[in-house]
């Protein structure tokens, strides 16, 4: 096949392209869908296009959630991961990704490519091996990751927060920082160990960075981000985790395992390493120093951080070619807010399936949406039903299910040797190369709103000729033949441009038209004197009651949960994937019963840093000890006498000072500083805050 250049030079390329590989502890959503969506549409564009086009993709398997998530439930890693690869492969070719192959990063390849990379870049003088302090479960005998801790906030003191970052005051530290920690793995109290770690010395790297990123691979919101992440200073990478881990142990380096984001994205390479093997491809043609090949990767914006420094300064200094493009795209949201589990819309690609929902009305909502940014995209379930049903069934399928029958009853399937608007036709042609050209910067979003604007002028040729009405006229039959003839020219016309998002909708029309799966070069060429098959309905409208039943099925009574969240990357503080405190009703704000209190005194608590131990006066509710952590910015003394607002119901809670029975409401913020609140004169004690 000729490739189909809009310039009208024929060109083919070469392109490798890649989505990020999903963690293989947990369920694809559809958060995730978006990424592999657009990934997917444009690798089924370049191939219509005559690309030589390779989509790889993987299982991200290794870490401490694997593991522990193994343990729990009594399985091996492994048989995990085996399982896991089972759920996901079937999820995305349920939504008709089409990888050209899927691997995991448990495997030789991966191994075998990610140790000859660390050896290369130790041979270069990159890598450096410190001794570090870290929190450590004497219980489980395992180094604790970030989000397997959890203890009081060092900044706002407030309880129950995970080992990188304060839900309540949105403060970061260092696990070591956190207040009276437990390890949410076996409760123990976690003790200070020292350990050498294997660092990668992105620093070095600066120089080639700064190059690289501003040479055109990235786009120019992220190309941005990175000017501020060279400003901050780039550190050092920590790449090495101690045993117990599920991953690869480090050359030379018993009992050090690679850190789970070194090996997955040469993951990327070892999936595309197996697949050369079994299709009998140059390994080195595509990922040699010198090759001349596209390496395109699809990620989201949270992971920039290591597909636009760690990892190019791990291919360049390993010997490897460089990506040749990394486009980022932004998170989800589900009804204007993040996806919520209690409000059902965290929606697993599973539970849409299983509500016999069509994939293809979510890849053409998606790719409505999607303009090649960084923004965010929302999906209104609202809209969504409406779209589809409007542009999907009332404006394509319509042009077919209006006209197809008349070539089948009066022409015994066969299409007109000419069509008699050749202007329309024209149009629909000439609007190959700019439909192409949106396709090709991933703004689908441009590509569906031209492609539409078709379909209502095919629209409008069709109800202006009105066929029902020739077909009743015998003196009007070559006419009627010519018209369906031109609408169904149109309709092929848009399959095509449509077919990199509806791919499954497009193999029906193909069948139905009776022709070989469309490429772009075909938006050149007429389709006359043709026999076409009988039309049987294409695609139905969304019930709405489906869309309800799902969100219902994904609603999830939200407890607290001991078990941390899963483990994503210490890194990145923001992550589409989780769900988010919901908010609140009005009955539920009912709950707090705060109170106006007097401070009667206020005193320094032996042995606490941060906390003074006050005594309040709650008016009708007597008096109550609390302790604050307020240290940093009262001297007790000037609290006395002082009124404020205290959570009067919090169930008390054992300090090891003693009991506290009640919180006091402060301010703070990013910048320094905690302000408790204080109401305006006249207030008593014990009045309630509402
Ligand atoms: O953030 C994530 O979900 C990671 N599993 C992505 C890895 S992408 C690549 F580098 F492997
Ligand atoms: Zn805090």
């Amino acid at each position: 096949m000729a490739a189909f250049a809009p310039s009208g030079l024929f060109m083919s390329r070469q392109i490798l392209v890649t989505s990020a590989l999903p963690y293989a502890n947990g369920s694809i959503h559809l958060g995730h869908l978006v990424e592999y969506i657009q990934t997917d549409i444009w690798v089924r564009f370049q191939k219509m296009c005559g690309h030589d086009c390779r989509y790889l993709c993987a299982d991200d398997t290794h870490g401490t959630a694997i593991m522990l998530r193994a343990e729990k439930e009594g399985i091996t890693p492994e048989t995990l991961i085996g399982r896991v690869w089972i759920d996901h492969t079937r999820d995305f070719a349920g939504f008709n990704i089409g990888f050209d192959h899927y691997y995991s990063t448990h495997s030789d390849e991966n191994r075998e490519l990610a140790s000859t990379i660390y050896l290369r870049l130790k041979e270069a003088g990159l890598i450096e091996i410190k001794t570090i302090a870290q929190l450590y479960d004497p219980v489980k005998n395992l180094f604790l990751p970030d989000r397997f801790i959890k203890g009081e906030c060092p900044k706002c003191g407030a309880l129950d927060q995970y080992g990188d970052n304060c839900e309540v005051c949105g403060a970061t530290y260092s696990p070591t920082e956190l207040k009276n920690p437990v390890s949410a793995v076996s409760g123990a109290t976690p003790v200070h160990k020292d350990s050498e770690h294997y660092f990668f010395k992105l620093g070095a790297c600066e120089a080639f960075l700064r190059e690289w990123t501003t040479s055109g691979a990235l786009q120019s919101e992220a190309a941005n981000k990175m000017q501020e992440w060279f400003a901050s200073g780039l550190n050092n990478w920590d790449i090495s985790r101690d045993a117990p881990y599920f991953g690869f142990e480090i050359p030379g380096a018993p009992g050090k395992y690679f850190y789970v984001w070194l090996d997955a994205p040469v993951g990327y390479m070892a999936s595309f390493a197996k697949y050369a093997a079994d299709n009998g491809l140059d390994f080195d043609a595509w990922w040699g120093a010198e090759s001349k090949t596209e390496l395109v990767h699809f990620i989201g914006k949270d992971i920039l951080y290591f597909h636009a420094l760690f990892w190019p300064a791990m291919l360049k200094f390993s010997g490897h070619r460089l990506p040749t493009a990394v486009y980022a795209h932004g998170f989800l949201t589900v009804n204007g807010q993040k996806m919520s589990k209690s409000r059902g819309t965290f929606i697993t690609a599973d539970s849409y399936l299983a509500q016999k929902l069509n994939p293809e009305w979510l890849r053409y909502y998606y790719a409505a949406k999607l303009n090649g940014s960084m923004e965010d995209i929302d999906l209104n379930l609202d809209d969504f039903v409406a779209r589809v049903n409007s542009d999907l069934v009332g404006k394509f399928i319509n042009i077919a299910s209006r006209t197809a029958g008349f070539i089948r009853k009066n022409f015994d399937g066969k299409l007109a040797d000419g069509v008699a608007n050749l202007e329309l036709i024209g149009d629909f042609q000439a609007a190959a190369g700019t439909i192409a050209a949106h396709y090709e910067a991933r703004d689908y979003a441009k590509a569906l709103r031209e492609i539409m604007a078709l379909a209502d002028r095919a629209n409008q040729y069709v109800a202006d000729e009105k066929p029902w009405e020739l077909a009743k006229k015998p003196e009007a039959i070559y006419r009627l033949h010519e018209v369906c003839t031109v609408a169904l020219n149109c309709f092929r016309l848009l399959t095509l441009y449509l077919k990199p998002v509806l791919p499954k909708l497009a193999e029906q029309v193909e069948a139905f038209l009776n022709i070989p799966p469309l490429a772009w070069e075909d938006s050149q060429s007429l389709f006359i004197r043709h026999r076409i098959n009988e039309y049987s309905h294409l695609m139905t409208r969304i019930d709405p009651k489906s869309i309800e039943a799902m969100v219902d099925a994904n609603k999830q009574n939200l407890e607290p949960t001991p078990a941390p969240a899963p483990v994503r990357h210490a890194e990145a503080q923001v992550n589409a994937t989780q769900p988010v405190a919901d908010t609140i009703s009005i009955d539920d704000f009912a709950k707090i019963d705060l109170r106006i209190a007097r401070i009667a005194e206020a005193s320094h608590v032996e042995g606490a840093d941060k906390l003074l131990r006050l005594t309040l006066d709650v008016g009708e509710l007597g008096t109550r000890q609390v302790f604050a952590g307020i240290k940093s910015a009262y001297a007790p003394e000037t609290l006395v006498g002082r009124l404020t607002v205290v959570v009067a119901n919090l169930a008390p809670r054992k300090m090891k000072f003693g009991m506290s029975e009640g919180m006091v409401l402060a301010a703070s913020g990013d910048a320094p500083g905690l302000f408790i609140l204080s109401p305006d004169s006249g207030a008593q004690p014990g009045m309630k805050v509402k």
